[in-house]
């Protein structure tokens, strides 16, 4: 019997009873359980197999929520949050004592968002506690888009994916912390730069794991494919140096218009919004069929495409 139902009070038991849910939101499917069960969060880490450095984001419903996590909110944060929740930005801010160390790795910051999908924020407002999630694939591999997904990667692991259909936005949220009340950006993601610059101005980006102790798990390689990826300006220039290979192409809006040669096109219209709502669905479509190789198209780099172009430079980091 398939884990994929759409039953929010089944979702509410599983979660009260320290079970992990996979939960739909508007950038990936997140592997959710409730922050205070010890049980749960180490479910968590070890279904995902993922390090104890690595901290989890904690998913609330409403702004109010954030009085219990967090005891300092920066004004900034304040005008992101404002302009931006529910949605694709996730605040990292000093902790409340009452959240576990395990969930911020010991860290005295914790990360938070208020999600934009209407079935996970109907869930949280039935939950007396939130929910930490990270994205519900193993460490280190692509994100899930789709319960489909999640079914692959942990069907015999958790006893239910709460369906929400595809992530609208696919690709994970945009991540901001503060030093000295200076925002930060440790992680591109599914809310542009310049989205985020109209509301505060000019900020900083660290988000390599060498420059940025702030924001563990930033790792050089990451949202990969197992079969083999380049990320290029020339597709067709690369597809000639696997003369020979079976290859798999995931291009921005042109088809290259080669038989043989398995291909994805994000979108035809040439929309970035598109493309990156297709992005992870394309790269595990791509992986299913045994290719020798997976060549991306860089995109431009600004707006989405920035964060698509960072996501594959992870993906075809050795
Ligand atoms: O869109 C998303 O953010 C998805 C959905 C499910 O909400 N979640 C997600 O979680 O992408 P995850 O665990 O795959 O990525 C969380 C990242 C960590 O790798 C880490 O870099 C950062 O969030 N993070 C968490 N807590 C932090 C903290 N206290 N300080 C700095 N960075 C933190
Ligand atoms: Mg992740």
């Amino acid at each position: 019997m398939s884990i994929i139902s759409t039953d929010i009070e089944q979702a509410v038991r599983l979660l009260t009873d320290a079970q992990l849910v996979a939960i739909p939101t508007e950038t990936v499917y997140g592997l959710a359980g409730n922050i205070y069960s010890e049980k749960a969060i180490h479910r968590i880490f070890s279904t995902k197999k993922r390090p104890f450095f690595n901290p989890l984001i904690v998913h609330i419903p409403t702004v109010k929520a954030l009085e219990k996590i967090v005891t300092h909110i920066p004004e900034k944060a304040k005008l992101l949050a404002a302009a931006f929740w529910p949605g694709s930005l996730t605040l990292v801010l000093k902790k409340n004592s009452t959240v576990p160390d395990i969930i911020t790795a010991g860290k005295d910051t914790v990360a938070v968002r208020i999600p934009n999908h209407p079935v996970t924020l109907a869930l949280l407002a039935k939950l007396p506690f939130p929910l930490a999630a990270p994205s519900a694939n193993p460490f280190g591999s692509i994100s899930p888009t789709k319960a489909a997904h999640v079914e692959a990667y942990f069907k015999n692991d958790i006893q239910m994916i709460l369906d929400g259909g595809s992530c609208a936005n696919g690709i994970e949220s945009t991540i901001i912390g503060f030093e000295n009340e200076t925002p930060i950006l440790y992680r591109l993601g599914a809310l542009t730069l310049e989205d985020i610059e109209a509301v505060v101005g000019k900020i900083t980006i660290k988000n390599k794991e060498e420059e940025s102790p702030e924001a563990p798990g930033m790792l050089a390689r990451h949202y990969a494919p197992k079969t083999s990826t380049f990320l290029v300006h020339d597709v067709a220039a690369e597809i000639k140096k696997h003369a020979g290979k079976k290859i798999g192409v995931l291009v921005f809006k042109t088809t290259l218009n080669t038989p043989d040669i398995v291909e994805i096109i994000l979108s035809k219209n040439g929309s970035m919004q598109e493309a990156a709502s297709n992005l992870y669905t394309a790269m595990h479509a791509l992986d299913a069929q045994q290719l020798d190789v997976i060549i991306a198209e860089k995109f431009p780099e600004f707006g989405l495409g920035k964060s698509m172009n960072d996501r594959l430079q992870r993906a075809t980091f050795k």
